[in-house]
């Protein structure tokens, strides 16, 4: 993980936020690179489970909800951590749970100085605010800890625009928040972050088929964006772990560096959230067939994945380092279209007209896909630059460009150099783009 973290602030994807008052604990921001790599991962999350089905429609709702969504979701009373504080020298605070899995049955002790513990209490992870100027229990508000309430409470909303009857989905991408007793592991766990959630509605009697669907298709997700399948597996939660309002759920987990852990989970919330928002709404949530005038309340299978623990994992799982003729060399072999920057075009030397030409490429390029000029330092650095973001292939101008207009066309994973001439490159480049689709990355 050190060496994630290394190159995330090395090459500026992600870093310690608020850094220059010496950071807020757990908190981070995102880069360019950082920003463009997980604004893909969105964005292909988004063409699979939305721009390539028919069954699913979008919304972007609203952070604040109104206070009683938390009271009928259950978040209020039951989304609580138990938290444990050690008794002795560093008065830390500790997950029991977390604890439990690491030291077994017997009495617990703080991990840090040995110290005793205190009994457990429940903390509500919710944070809290207040809306308008006064603060009385009247303005309370909290920020969401979910996307997916902000689907339910509009159920009634969808169904009745988007033309859809069960089953058919609802997809949301947004920031989530917890005051997470023990965040850590760089992105892995924060407070803040940002979660791609499912709501999938379906008949009562189909759920147990289209949990296994889902399952299915979010493995899939994962592989064929790069994820060696021995990285991933999935776990069935043994039902003391279940969360309240599910009937079975399954985690998506990934072999992050600090061991097995969850990527994704996947809910079977059979009618929980609807008849919840129903019974303290008053509004009738459920489906209602104008043909056959049968009604009933939809169950719910949700796929819910983190865009910053994917993000991580896509990262860790690209992670590699070789040895290329004597030089060692970091290398992110990202999916290309995960890929922060796709093409990179370099002049060779920064003289001779190969500048000019090699600015002239790029600039042809990137109106095709994200693309970058780089004529700063030795040749060698710049791939070394562009193999640590994960740039896929790399073009260089040298002087044979100016004799025949062709360019050196440089592959991040096989080092393979081929020469194409530019009138082709643009298409040559869309051609390998659109072919890495069909062949998942299984090395690295
Ligand atoms: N609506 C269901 C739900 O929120 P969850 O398992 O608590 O389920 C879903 O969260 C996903 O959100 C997780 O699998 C993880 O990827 C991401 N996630 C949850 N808590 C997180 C945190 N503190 N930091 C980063 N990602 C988190």
């Amino acid at each position: 993980m050190e060496k994630i973290v290394a190159l995330c602030k090395r090459r500026g994807f992600i870093f310690q936020s608020s850094e220059i008052y010496g950071g807020l604990a757990s908190t981070y921001d995102y880069g360019h690179y950082g920003v463009l790599l997980k604004s893909n991962v969105k964005g292909e999350w988004w063409r699979a489970v939305v721009q390539e089905r028919d069954d699913m429609v979008a919304l972007d709702a609203a952070i604040l909800m109104h206070p009683k969504t938390w009271e009928a979701s259950g978040h209020l009373e039951g989304f609580t951590d138990p938290l444990v504080q050690c008794l002795g020298e560093c008065k830390r605070r500790w997950r029991e749970d977390h604890l439990r899995d690491e030291q077994g049955d017997g009495e617990l002790r703080c991990p840090v100085c040995g110290g005793e513990l205190s009994e457990p209490r429940q903390f509500n992870l919710m944070f809290e605010t207040h809306m308008g100027p006064v603060e009385d229990e009247g303005s309370r508000v909290f920020l969401r800890p979910e996307t997916a309430q902000g689907i339910f409470v509009n159920f009634k909303n969808v169904l009745q625009f988007a033309r859809k009857r069960p089953p058919f989905g609802i997809a949301q991408i947004g920031k989530a928040f917890r005051n997470e007793i023990t965040p850590g592991n760089f992105v892995f766990r924060t407070r803040e972050f940002e979660q791609m959630e499912i709501e999938f509605f379906v008949p009562p009697n189909d759920a147990p088929d289209w949990y296994g669907t889902w399952m299915e298709a979010r493995m899939r997700w994962y592989t064929e964006l790069g994820i060696r399948p021995d990285h991933l597996r999935l776990r069935e939660h043994r039902p003391d772990e279940l969360s309240h309002y599910s009937s079975a759920t399954s985690d998506i987990e990934y072999l992050f560096p600090m061991g097995w852990s969850e990527l994704e989970g996947i809910a079977n919330r059979g009618d929980f959230d609807l008849a919840q928002h129903a019974a303290h709404s008053g509004e009738k949530l459920e489906y209602v067939d104008s043909a056959t005038g049968e009604r009933y309340v939809p169950h719910v299978v949700e796929p819910s994945a983190g865009a910053d623990r994917a993000t991580l994992a896509f990262m860790v799982d690209a992670y590699d380092e070789e040895e290329v003729e004597g030089r060692q060399r970091v290398v992110l072999r990202l999916h290309p279209r995960l890929a922060p920057v796709k093409v990179a075009v370099l002049p060779l030397v920064n003289k001779d007209g190969q500048p000019e030409r090699a600015r002239a490429i790029y600039e042809e390029l990137r109106g095709r896909m994200p693309a970058e000029y780089d004529a700063g330092g030795s040749i060698g650095k710049r791939y070394r630059r562009q193999d640590e973001i994960g740039t896929p292939w790399g073009v260089t101008v040298d002087h044979q460009t100016m004799e025949d207009a062709t360019v050196t066309l440089r592959d991040r994973d096989s080092l393979e150099q081929s020469r194409v001439a530019i009138d082709c490159l643009g298409d040559e480049l869309a051609r390998r783009l659109a072919a890495s689709w069909l062949t998942p990355k299984t090395s690295g």
